[in-house]
This record gives structure tokens, sequence and C-alpha cells, in this order.
């Protein structure tokens, strides 16, 4: 099957290599020369664990291409998959389809027979008619279905979510694309993976209704660690014992410092602004916004306690911004709200991120970087932990208070234990809804 992938971003490119390695021929296109460039030169412009390995073994087997021009791309392919960024819409909160419409219409303007438009992109319900509206406008008389094919992928782990996926959801409306779609996921049919067909509305549904859930998920726990800090509780046991019930389950019950990310906060918004539209208020969804955004909050004012009241003059050390460990994504990462309150506040700051630095150095302005944990905690007077790397997870506590001016740590990730950390020298310890 010959596949256009239009977007060569963190879910079109993995989407596109993947999709290669199944057997497939793909043509990326992305509109970003230097993105272009880049992966022509065998460069990956992200980070994402195995994707180098796999998009070099996929080039080299001839069925892994990059261009910048769609046209010639759209000609080739019997499927086209739109996976362009629907970031929120400046003033309203809503998804902005800009990018996806740009796309459908130069699909429908480059096509010249029978082809199958997917959007793998997260958009709002109906979208997917409005795509097939803007295609059909542009090129009246062309043959074509449209698919809703949502992406569930994680950042970090995207090769496995995408090889093994829990589902796949196809909405879709003729035999005819449901054919095609049945060829493009022959492996993981094959493999017996669940995939579930939908119509086109069902199928955007899901990926809101799904990310909204996730997020509440998070929040919830979010809240429930903020109260066990007043009421004398250990969210880590509370949320073990929470979890062992099979209706809640263990997952994405780990307190921390807020959702971020390219999806969730987006996709929150999105889908309470789809609620508004239909006049169905979502208000749990309305509420888990609210409280994200309290629990960013929260977490300035326990640096500022353990900092004695102030960042003024302060030298913090900061250990992760990236949203979530394994992935270069600064895209709404807490340390985005976090780390410009400290320095808005006075303090030195200093950073360590094993693939956030690229980013990181245009959206943290006014901040030095550094090379590793224990250089950055060199005379400090607080380190902070916002994302849980690995590296993290093993540090010389000892070695590390040993440097600092005054040894604190604010754990926002709960990944050491309180009595280890004081039996290590740190004379101050705060996790997330411990004691
Ligand atoms: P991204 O920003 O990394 O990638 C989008 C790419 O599309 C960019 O490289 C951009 O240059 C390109 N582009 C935009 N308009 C174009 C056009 N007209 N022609 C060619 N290229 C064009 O975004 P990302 O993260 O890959 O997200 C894409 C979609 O997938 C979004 O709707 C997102 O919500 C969804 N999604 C993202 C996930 C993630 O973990 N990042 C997971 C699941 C879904």
């Amino acid at each position: 099957m010959k596949i256009a992938m239009i977007g060569a971003g963190y879910v079109g490119l993995v989407s596109g290599v993947c999709f290669s390695d199944f057997g497939h021929e793909v043509v990326c296109v992305d509109n970003n020369p230097d993105k272009i460039d880049r992966l022509a030169r065998g460069e990956v412009p992200i980070y994402e664990p195995g994707l180098d390995v796999l998009l070099a073994r996929n080039v080299e087997a001839g069925r892994l291409s990059f261009t910048d021009d769609l046209l010639a791309a759209v000609r080739g392919a019997e499927a086209v998959f739109i996976a362009v960024g629907t970031p929120t819409r400046r003033g309203d909160g809503h998804a902005d389809l800009s990018y996806v419409m740009a796309a459908a219409e130069a699909i429908a303007k480059a096509a010249d027979g029978y082809l199958v438009v997917i959007t793998k992109s997260t958009v709002p319900v109906g979208a997917n008619r409005q795509v097939k509206e803007v295609i059909a406008g542009t090129n009246p008389g062309l043959e074509f279905d449209v698919v809703s094919n949502p992406e569930f992928l994680r950042e970090g782990a995207a090769i496995d979510d995408f090889m093994k996926p829990d589902r796949v959801i196809v909405g879709v409306e003729t035999e005819r694309a449901a054919a095609v779609m049945a060829e493009i996921y022959r492996p993981l049919y094959l493999r017996d993976f669940p995939i579930i067909t939908t119509d086109l509305e069902s199928a955007e549904m899901i990926k809101y209704a799904a990310n909204a859930f996730l997020a509440t998920k998070i929040t919830f726990i979010n809240e429930i660690a903020a109260l066990c800090e007043r009421a004398g509780a250990d969210v880590k046991q509370v949320a073990k014992g929470m979890g062992l019930d099979g209706r809640i389950g263990n997952k994405f019950l780990h307190a921390g410092p807020g959702y971020g990310g390219s999806c969730f906060p987006k996709d929150t918004r999105a889908l309470a602004r789809i609620g508004q539209e239909h006049a169905m208020p979502l208000s749990i969804v309305e509420a888990v916004i609210r409280a994200n955004e309290e629990t960013k909050r929260r977490m300035i004012d326990k640096l500022q306690t353990l900092a004695d009241g102030t960042f003024r003059d302060k030298i913090v050390a900061v250990l992760g911004v990236t949203f979530k460990p394994n992935t270069d994504d600064m895209r709404d990462a807490p340390a985005l709200t976090i780390v410009p309150a400290l320095v808005g506040g006075g303090a030195h700051v200093r950073v360590v991120d094993p693939q956030g630095r690229r980013e990181g150095q245009t959206l943290l302005p006014n901040v030095e970087w550094a090379e590793d944990p224990y250089l950055a905690a060199e005379g400090a007077d607080l380190l902070v932990i916002l994302t849980e790397w690995n590296e993290f997870r093993a540090l010389d506590l000892r070695e590390l208070a040993s440097r600092m001016a005054v040894p604190r740590m604010a754990d926002l990730r709960n990944i050491y234990h309180p009595a280890q950390a004081r039996d290590a020298g740190f004379t101050a310890y705060e996790g997330v809804g411990r004691i």
C-alpha cells in the first residue's frame, strides 16, 4: 500500500515509520523544510527512543522517504493521513483546525483518483465531515472517502504503543474505505489487536473522552495528594490501596506537579469547549482544567515555603523540564509555569534535562543550563525534581546534599523516600502528598 503522511511531527513521523515497518511504502510530508532536510540526512528531529533505528532500517529498505512536495506524495498514494497539529485556538479554547483544513485542501488539489483521507490528528466531533466538505468543495468530482483514525500513542513509548496498541479506532463510512484501513493495519489484525470500527463522530469522541478521563484520573490523585498533606496521610499508600481495585486500576495514580504535555491540556480545553457549544457543559472536565492549574500553583507555594518564604537570591537546581521522561517535548509542561515563577521571584535557576535543553533554551529564558545534577546542585539552596527521568532516580543523595549550600529537596515526582533523603543529609524534604 502506498501511503502519504502529512505532518512529520511526534505522531506523523512515528506513524509513518511504523507503517513502513509494516511493509507499506510511506512518504512523510512536512511543510517545515528544516525538518525535511534533517530527515533526508537521516537525522531524527525529535527524541523518541528507538525511532532512529527503525527509521534508518526502513529508509534503507526503500520503503520510507521524506519530502516537502505534498503534490507528488499524494499523487502516488492510495491512502493519505493527516497528522498535523491541532493546538488550542487563541482566545476561545477550541482546537485550531486551520492546519487540518489547509492539509485537506492541499490533498484535494493534488488528488487525481480515488483515495482515502484519514485524520490521525485529534479533532473535535464533526471535523471529519468538515474535511469531507473541504475536499469535495476543492475538487468536485473526486472520488474519495474520509476516515477518522485517532492516535493513542504516548511519547516516550510511542513505537511500542503503535506496534502493540491497546486498540485501534477506525471511524469509517464505506466498505471501500474499511477495506483500505484493514489493509493498512493488516499486521495488527493478524496479531489480534482490537480494532474497533465506529462511525466518524464516535471515533472523534473516543479520543477526547479517553484523554479527558486520563487527565481526570491524574487530577483526582493530585487533589487527594493535597488533602493527604493536610490530613496526614501518604498518597503513595493511598494510591496503591485504591489501584488494586480492578475497577480503578493502578495506572495514572501517581501524584505530581500537574499534567502537561502536547495533548491533555489542549484536549481537555477543546472538549470543554465542545460541551459548551452543544449546550452540554462538561462540569467535570471544566473542574479538572481549573484543578490542574491549582495543582501547579500549589507546587509553587510548596517551593516557596521550602525556600524560607522567598526565592529572592536563592540558587535553585531544577532536575527535569520536559513534561515527562523519554521525550524532548516541552509543550504545556508544568516546568513552563514553575520555572518562570522561580525566576520571577528572583531565584537563580540551574536546569538539567537529558533531552529538554534544545526546546528549553528558547522556552525558559534567564536560566543556566547545567551538565549534570551534581553541578546543578553546587552551592544551591533548593533542589527540585520536576521530571522523573530514570537518571534522576538513583542519584547519590549524600553527594548532592554535600554540594548544596542548604540541602533541601522538593521531589515533585515522589521518586525518593523522605527518610532516604533525610538520612543522606537533606535537612528538608517535601514530596507530593506525603508527610
Ligand atoms: P507536531 O507539532 O509535532 O507535528 C505536526 C507537524 O505537522 C509539524 O511538523 C508541522 O510542520 C506539520 N504541518 C503542519 N501543517 C502542515 C501542512 N499543511 N503540510 C505538511 N505538514 C504540516 O504535532 P504532534 O504532536 O505530532 O500532533 C499531531 C496531532 O496528533 C495533534 O492533533 C495531536 O493532538 C495528536 N496526537 C498527538 C500525540 C502526541 O503524543 N504528541 C498523541 C496522540 C495524538
